[in-house]
């Protein structure tokens, strides 16, 4: 990580809510926690630049020295995420307007629109300003720029950002004759003849050209990166030595392509809190890290803000329990994280999150959540040697910002089509056997990996078609989920009968879609339940491996194998769940040669981090019993040597095993 040998440890700070004497305590107990980097000045704007162009550092200057004294690093924010008022006043034209029209007001945070000249001339004038005064600050370590890109909008329809519309369509079709080809204009008569004609797309009387939106997300997404990508190159200019990042929100960012904005970081980081009403929250957090550490191209990224506990912003703010703060922070660890940071240091006493949890509570510091904080950093302490190991991943699972962003518009075949929750279903299924997975773009280089899974790939370009038959018939093996290579990069199904883009790789056709009734089931050959969707299929050179018994698909194939070349397609016409999908799974595992160990207790999450020469076997018990498993090596805490480490409820053991000891892979579940 990044000027440390050390894990990074610590959290938000933000010293402008408090007073002198306070800071002074503030530092006294991050010493006291192992804190060795804070983020400071995210949303200091107001101060730093009382009045455009004023600067005023003193209170920066002198906290960036206390924290220095104190052996504690500063990633240093620019604080654009939050103009302040004067900018509101002066060039009310930059605020952001939504598709509905709303120009929004301030007295909130959110940033000024992305394509506002004025908001990026501000923008860049205060990070230029702190470049200059820090570039050789001995506190500062590495750059913060902004705050969550896309949060709270990430659309705007200002004039300025129709007229950066225009510009980027442009340099995408050449010519208007290629945007009406690419858009499908001859559809309710569009056919634009001038490019001032072209607007963004506004909520209109029906549905909009589905391409023209998923241009305008592509667009939005592009206009955040270019925002970024100038504050970056300020600061890379200013200090080549300190690295820049920005935090992502990783699965929770609908809004953002982070497969193109991970190559413009120097270390990916990312924010992620707990869906805190669900009860396997912790399955969708590993998810999330293993999606940071996939877009990270599996370099060691830092998990930049979660919770101490409760968070503000939900509907029921659930508070953590004992021991999930330690399980939560160290399961994004175990899955590649370097850095353990929170939302954050003090608890504010005023403004909009003053009921958010933080490291230093309310409560202060006799409280149960601050004793957890400092045990957290007495654990991360010893552990420090896992630092720069690499999670090995079999499995990828394919993820397309696009293709959800185009799954998502209106007037699809069923209410029940929902990209997120098949991803879910089958990450899940994987999670519960303890087999990690990457994630990875269809049109990315898969050949690493023994099975690929593609639960919801709507939208598949000519690129990603060519890849996916190209891993198969080189070996590999996929599976493909139901409404999977519908359209194309346009959102236009390509000619002739559907999955269009993955006929040939999956040798069949589909005459038509057969979404269920609500709550309507069907049985297949296999057992197995059949919900809310199936496929009229046509068999190619592909073979049924199940079929519908009843139901309006009766006789008609629900689960299907195509061999093609040297590897084997699956597809799943139909929505399995529970048992019926990790029976499937284990099935394709197997053939797949996918080394599985035996499955862990319920609740039980098993990670491996792989070092040159040991691995490290990260146990994290979400049960409430107590569970065992098979790894010998020695506890990276209590030092203590096992065959099989017993990890308490709702506790976590870390092993260490040589690699030319005992033998790691021979671990399993008893
Ligand atoms: C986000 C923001 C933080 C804070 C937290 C609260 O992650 O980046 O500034 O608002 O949410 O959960």
């Amino acid at each position: 990580m990044p000027g440390s040998t050390k894990l990074r440890y610590g959290g938000d700070y933000n010293p402008e809510q408090w007073d002198r004497a306070t800071w002074l305590q503030d530092i006294d107990l991050m010493r006291r926690a192992g804190i060795n980097l804070v983020s400071v000045g995210i949303f200091s704007w107001g101060l730093l630049e009382p009045r455009e162009g004023e600067y005023d550092f003193s209170f920066l200057d002198e906290i960036l020295g206390l924290l220095h004294e104190a052996g504690i690093d500063v990633d240093l924010g620019t604080p654009t995420a939050a103009p302040p008022a004067w900018f509101w006043k002066k060039y009310p034209q930059a605020r952001v307007v939504t598709r509905e029209g709303v120009t929004l007001g301030h007295g909130s945070r959110g940033m000024g629109s992305p394509s506002s000249a004025e908001y990026r001339r501000a923008a860049a004038g205060i990070t230029s300003a702190l470049a200059k005064r820090y570039a050789d600050h001995p506190a500062v370590v590495m750059w913060h720029v902004h705050n969550e890109y896309g949060a709270p909008v990430s659309e705007c329809y200002s004039e300025q950002s129709v007229l950066a519309f225009r510009e980027w369509l442009q340099r995408r079709y050449g010519s208007l004759d290629g945007l009406n080809a690419a858009w499908g204009t001859t559809f309710w008569s569009q056919q634009y003849r001038e490019w001032d004609e072209v607007d963004a797309p506004r909520l209109s009387a029906s549905i909009v050209n589905p391409a023209q939106r998923l241009d305008f997300k592509r667009f939005s997404s592009d206009a955040l990166l270019e925002s970024f990508v100038m504050e970056r190159d300020i600061l890379r200019a200013a200090t080549p030595h300190l690295p820049v990042t920005t935090n992502f929100m990783a699965t929770n960012c609908p809004s953002v392509d982070y497969w193109k904005w991970a190559r413009e970081v120097d270390v990916v980081a990312n924010d992620y809190y707990l869906v805190a009403e669900r009860e396997d929250n912790h399955v969708l957090a590993a998810m999330d890290s293993d999606f940071t550490r996939s877009i990270a191209g599996n370099r060691p990224w830092m998990l930049m803000e979660h919770s101490t506990s409760a968070v503000n912003w939900q509907p029921r703010n659930i508070a953590k329990r004992p021991g999930e703060l330690a399980r939560n922070s160290l399961s994004s660890v175990a899955r590649g994280s370097d850095a353990v940071l929170f939302f954050q240091f003090r608890a504010s006493r005023y403004g909009a999150e003053k009921f958010h949890s933080a490291m230093l509570p309310h409560a202060g510091e006799t409280s149960r959540v601050w004793r957890e904080v400092e045990a957290l950093g007495a654990v991360l302490q010893g552990i420090e040697e896992v630092r720069g190991s690499r999670v090995e991943a079999r499995v990828a699972l394919l993820w397309d910002v696009e293709s959800f962003w185009a799954q998502d518009l209106e007037w699809r075949p069923s209410v029940e089509l929902d990209h997120r929750e098949r991803i879910e279903a089958y990450y899940s299924a994987l999670w519960r056997r303890g087999v990690t997975v990457d994630f990875a773009h269809p049109s990315a280089d898969l050949s690493g990996y023994d099975l690929v899974l593609a639960p919801a790939l709507y939208l598949v370009d000519a690129t990603s078609s060519a890849n996916l038959e190209d891993y198969v018939a080189a070996g590999g093996n996929i599976v493909v989920s139901y409404f999977s290579g519908i359209v194309n990069e346009n959102d236009a199904v390509p000619a002739g009968p559907f999955p269009g883009g993955l006929r040939t790789v999956l040798g069949l056709s589909i005459e038509e879609f057969l979404p269920f009734r609500e709550k309507e089931t069907a049985s297949l050959s296999s057992g197995a339940t059949a919900r809310s969707w199936a496929d009229d299929i046509v068999l190619g050179t592909a073979e049924a491996e199940a079929t519908h018994l009843d139901g309006r698909a009766e006789g008609r194939a629900a689960i299907t194998r195509n061999a093609l070349g040297a590897g084997t397609a699956w597809y799943v016409a139909t929505k399995l769940e529970g048992d019926d999908l990790g029976a499937f799974l284990d099935t394709v595992l197997e053939r797949s040669g996918v080394a599985v160990g035996p499955v862990p207790a319920a609740g039980l999450e098993v990670v491996r981090r792989e070092a040159p020469d040991a691995t490290y076997t990260f146990l994290l018990n979400h049960s409430e019993q107590e569970a065992s498993y098979d790894v010998a090596g020695t506890d990276l805490v209590t030092g203590e040597t096992v065959d099989t480490a017993v990890v308490p409820a709702a506790g976590v053991r870390i092993l260490r095993t040589d690699r030319n000891g005992a033998d790691a892979t021979s671990a399993g579940a008893r």
